[in-house]
Order: structure tokens, then sequence, then C-alpha cells
């Protein structure tokens, strides 16, 4: 499939679930600290926090689809912001995409397909593994 062909059926998924009116950002949250109730505490403005991360996650996933320019140095810019939060670990990190991924599986509900199923997952390996570079210090390049 084209590099544009994998943005379109995620857009599918993000059209499912604002048609179906569901919000992703507490669904995401309540399993991320469910996991990781000692993160908590990490938050000073929950309310204001999740909703960026919540997005910015999906538009890192959105971006690496169609291999836009700017996604490398936003992966190193918010590795580097997250260092004022204290040590996170990359499995947190790792778990926080794959949960995100998970809930938008759980919110199209019938509307998820296997090509949606393949398309998150293949991008959100993609990103974990330029976060797992930017956490060791370096610039990311674009994963293939
Ligand atoms: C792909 C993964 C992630 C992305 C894209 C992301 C993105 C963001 C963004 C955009 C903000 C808001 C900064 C601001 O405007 O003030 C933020 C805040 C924050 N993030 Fe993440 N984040 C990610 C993963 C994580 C993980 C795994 C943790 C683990 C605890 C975490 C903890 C925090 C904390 C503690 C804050 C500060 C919130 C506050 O001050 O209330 N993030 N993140």
């Amino acid at each position: 499939m084209t590099n544009d062909g994998v943005a379109a059926v995620m857009e599918k998924t993000l059209l499912a679930i604002a048609d179906a009116n569901v919000d992703i950002v507490p669904m995401l949250f309540t399993r991320f600290l469910a996991a990781y109730p000692e993160q908590r505490t990490a938050f000073t403005n929950l309310e204001a926090a999740q909703g960026r991360m919540t997005n910015e996650t999906v538009e890192a996933l959105l971006g690496l689809a169609t291999r836009e320019y700017w996604v490398p140095v936003t992966i190193t810019n918010f590795v580097d912001l997250h260092r004022n939060y204290g040590k996170i670990p990359l499995e947190q990190y790792a778990a926080f995409v794959n949960m995100l991924v998970d809930t938008l599986a759980e919110a199209a509900g019938r509307a998820w397909t296997e090509a949606q199923d393949h398309a998150w997952k293949s991008q959100a390996k993609r990103l974990n593994g330029m976060i797992a570079e930017a956490c060791a210090g370096k610039t990311p390049a674009m994963y293939n």
C-alpha cells in the first residue's frame, strides 16, 4: 500500500470514532494510569496534558504514515520535554503508544478492520523505534 493509502486507512478510524462521538482521551488515560498508577503524581495538570499527549501521539503516527519531515524533530522535542517529568522508562513510552492503538480499536468497535489494525500497529512500531533512539540521546532517523 502507498504511504497515502496507509494514512487514508488510519483516517477512516478517526472518522468512525468521531461519528460515534467517542472521546478516546479518558479511555486512554484510564488504561495508562491503571497500568502505571505511580505516574499519577507526575501530572500537575492531567486535565490539560492528557488531550495534548493523545493528540501529539496521533499526529506523530499519521505523520509517520506519510513520512512528514517534521516527525523526527517532533519526537526529539517531546522526549526532551519529558526529561522534566522524571525518568520515564522506555517500556512506558511503548506501552502508551500501544495502548493508544488498543484504545482506537476499542473506540472504533465494529468499524475497526484488519487494514486499520495493520496500519496503526505498523506506525506504532516505527514510532516506538524512534522514541527509543531519542531516549538514547540521538536524533531519530525516519524509520522504515
Ligand atoms: C508518544 C508518547 C508521548 C507523547 C507524544 C507525549 C506528549 C506530551 C505533551 C504534548 C505534553 C504536554 C506538554 C505541555 O503542553 O505542557 C505532555 C505532558 C506530560 N507527559 Fe507526555 N507524552 C507521551 C508519553 C508520556 C509518558 C509515557 C508519560 C509517563 C508518565 C508522560 C508523562 C507526561 C507528564 C508527567 C506530562 C506533564 C503534565 C503536567 O504537567 O500536568 N508522557 N506529554
